[in-house]
């Protein structure tokens, strides 16, 4: 059966970071390279997007943006319909992306100097917020077990100190798209309460759901807990609006609203009018545009797991319940770690995320974007199996 995400689009040529920057970062030209690195879909988004942006051009007077009244309206309605989140819209803030967001509340609820602890690997931007903002990123290393990851609670107590304030929590996690339990988030949620540690929740994968697997939104654990969270959350992976540059930034406790308003008013934060209403057209019309792409993305998860780990004797693929990041372990693969990566890019023309990245625990990973026509990762499946051949006469396989 075909899918309308079948469709190949051809984005050279068009400012896409992921196709147009290909070459100057990774030396694949984008004529026959296979770009499957950084987080955005090669499908257009629901038909109610580009139909609100084509009446806009139509328009032509693309103006300063006021009554965001609808745009809240149908970020309530998405998180109370989706995800059982009850929110009123003056807690939410709009702004310029979930990073950027979460970059202000880093200086909104932390000093210089203080620590800020992450669950590592963790999608890559995280310590670079943290760094960049003169914080210390305390990192807790996932344990990987079954091919799945877990926080090591046995640990975190020994990893942070009383200058942590901030836990920056990537729920579901990016990489290897765990979706964590609620008895998980309960218990790290409850440690940050006894240690007095703020949780910002990067929600932002929280509709992207494989296998069936029910998110919880971090806030709506206890009403202890939503006092101490602040929550991000965004239509951009969700429905590939990443371009629009809009996330919404959710706090029910009103001093903490404040404390984060103080900053990003400072910053003059505000929304856009593209960006508000491709969110609002894609909450109020993208239902089942959803439901079938998280459906074709199951598709290319399990033609990947198939097809990479043939190819490539010892490769092993993290299994993922949300997300289209995929996460492929090579610790097992009878070559060094640096050839690995230059037969996949040099050879291969794949552009792929290095593990590293991702801080601890990343070393011997890559990361692969499976947001793409199912044709592309057949392709990228007969290159791996092309360029590693000879491991499989090797292995005898
Ligand atoms: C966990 C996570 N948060 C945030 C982002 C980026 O969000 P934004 O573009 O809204 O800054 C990504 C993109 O890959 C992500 O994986």
């Amino acid at each position: 059966m075909t899918s309308i995400f079948d469709q190949k689009i051809d984005r050279r040529n068009t400012h896409s970071l992921k196709w147009d920057e290909m070459e100057s970062r990774y030396g694949i030209s984008p004529d026959d390279g296979l770009p499957m690195w950084v987080a955005d879909m090669d499908f257009r988004p629901p038909q109610a997007v580009n139909d609100m942006v084509a009446r806009a051009a139509e328009h032509g007077i693309h103006g300063y943006y006021g009554n965001d009244a609808p745009y809240k309206d149908a970020v309530v309605s998405w998180m109370k319909r989706r995800h059982q989140f009850d929110v009123s819209p003056e807690w939410i803030t709009t702004v310029p992306g979930v990073v950027a967001g979460y970059s202000l509340a880093i200086q909104a609820f932390s000093e210089e100097g203080d620590g800020v602890l992450v669950f590592s690997p963790v999608y890559h931007a995280f310590g670079r917020a943290i760094r960049n903002n003169n914080r210390r990123l305390v990192e807790s290393p996932l344990i990987e077990r079954d091919g799945a990851y877990y926080m090591d609670f046995d640990n975190l107590e020994d990893q942070i100190d009383e200058r942590t304030k901030i836990l920056l929590l990537c729920s579901p996690h990016n990489p290897g798209g765990r979706v964590w339990t609620k008895e998980e988030l309960t218990r790290i949620c409850e440690f940050c309460l006894k240690h007095n540690i703020l949780i910002i929740s990067d929600e932002i994968h929280h509709d992207l759901i494989l296998d069936g697997s029910k998110h919880v939104v971090t806030a709506t654990l206890s009403d202890a807990i939503a006092e101490r969270t602040v929550t991000f959350t965004s239509a951009s992976k969700t429905f590939n609006l990443a371009g629009f540059a809009t996330a919404a930034c959710i706090i029910s406790n009103k001093e903490l609203r404040d404390q984060y308003r103080k900053v990003s008013t400072a910053c003059s934060v505000d929304s856009t009018p593209l960006g508000s209403k491709a969110t609002m057209e894609a909450y109020n019309h993208g239902e089942e545009w959803l439901a079938e792409l998280c459906e074709y993305l199951g598709g290319n998860q399990e033609l990947l797991i198939e097809g990479l780990e043939a190819a490539i004797p010892g490769a092993k693929v993290m299994r993922m319940a949300s997300t289209y990041l995929q996460w492929v372990d090579f610790k097992d693969v009878d070559l060094p770690f640096d050839e690995i990566v230059r037969r996949i890019q040099k050879q291969a023309k794949i552009a792929v995320n290095l593990g590293k990245t991702f801080g601890k625990g990343g070393e011997t990973f890559l990361r692969f974007n499976i947001a793409c026509p199912r044709s592309t990762v057949e392709e990228a499946i007969k290159r791996l199996e092309d360029v590693f051949a000879d491991l499989r006469v090797q292995a005898n396989v």
